[in-house]
């Protein structure tokens, strides 16, 4: 059980590089846990979330793809460590555009974990925490979602349908004691992104994480990652021909 009072910290996706940043930063006194594929493998994130100063920090295996495991999921986090304090949905694929566009089964597999499977956590996740009547979510929504590119139009538009759950969600939350943070990141330097040329406006893992972190604290509703991009739906002005060739 979570004796902190403020309810388990819960990482979906607990190898994410943003998610375990993001961890570190609310991970002093917290009981935090990390739920990803492969669980028994997770040593390096455990001991850089105790040297966070986490009070507890647990590992649960998690395939975000594995839709019926969610519910069970959710109801033995809080089983085993209370009603959760803040879920974290870090997991994510980017996916291989030029694939994706010949090969229907792995355009849909992106569509899959990056939408789909959101959806169904955010959904278990949201009744559990009515239930309890507090709990924090947060979604890594993105720019690529905001407007869709044709450089990026899978993961971009996956992004797009969970940014637009995310936001009636977070409206059907109002009120209920449950806050959501929808987190829209521009292009982030790391792990997802090797080998690309940085986009203008670029930011690092724990720089998201940071800003992240104190919209959480602030109650916001949405961050942008850097601030600056809060002005980048201006870009729906812009006519199609020169949006076609927008680079990822
Ligand atoms: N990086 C960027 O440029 C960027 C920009 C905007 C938004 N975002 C979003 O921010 C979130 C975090 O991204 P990140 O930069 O931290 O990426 P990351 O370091 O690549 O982490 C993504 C994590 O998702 C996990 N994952 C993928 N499929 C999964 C599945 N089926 N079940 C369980 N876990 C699964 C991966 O687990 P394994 O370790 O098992 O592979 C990986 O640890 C994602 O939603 C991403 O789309 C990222």
């Amino acid at each position: 059980m979570d004796d902190t009072g403020a309810g388990p910290v819960l990482i979906l996706g607990g190898r994410s590089e943003i998610g375990i940043e993001l961890a570190r930063l609310l991970a002093p006194g917290a009981t935090v846990v990390l739920a990803a594929r492969r669980a028994e493998q997770l040593d390096d994130q455990v001991a850089t979330l105790r040297e966070a100063g986490a009070a507890a920090v647990h590992t649960t295996e998690f395939d975000a793809d594995d839709l019926a495991s969610h519910g069970p999921l959710v109801a033995s986090v809080i089983a085993d460590h209370g009603p959760i304090g803040v879920a974290v949905l870090a997991f994510g694929i980017l996916g291989d555009q030029a694939r994706a566009e010949v090969d229907a089964t792995h355009a849909a597999a992106i569509v899959h974990t990056d939408f789909v499977a959101q959806v169904s956590l955010l959904t278990h996740l949201a009744v559990a925490m009515r239930t309890a009547g507090r709990g924090s979510l947060v979604v890594f929504s993105s720019v690529a979602g905001v407007r869709v590119r044709r450089a990026n139009y899978v993961y971009g538009s996956a992004k797009a349908g969970l940014d637009g759950f995310a936001s009636g969600l977070a409206d059907a939350l109002h009120d209920t004691g449950v806050h959501l943070l929808i987190a829209r990141p521009g292009f982030v330097i790391g792990r997802m992104t090797q080998g690309m040329a940085p986009a203008p406006l670029s930011s690092t893992p724990d720089q998201v994480a940071a800003a992240t972190a104190r919209a959480l604290a602030k109650g916001r509703r949405v961050v942008w990652i850097p601030w600056a991009l809060r002005g980048w739906p201006v870009v729906r002005l812009l006519p199609q021909f020169i949006w076609r060739r927008m680079p990822r």
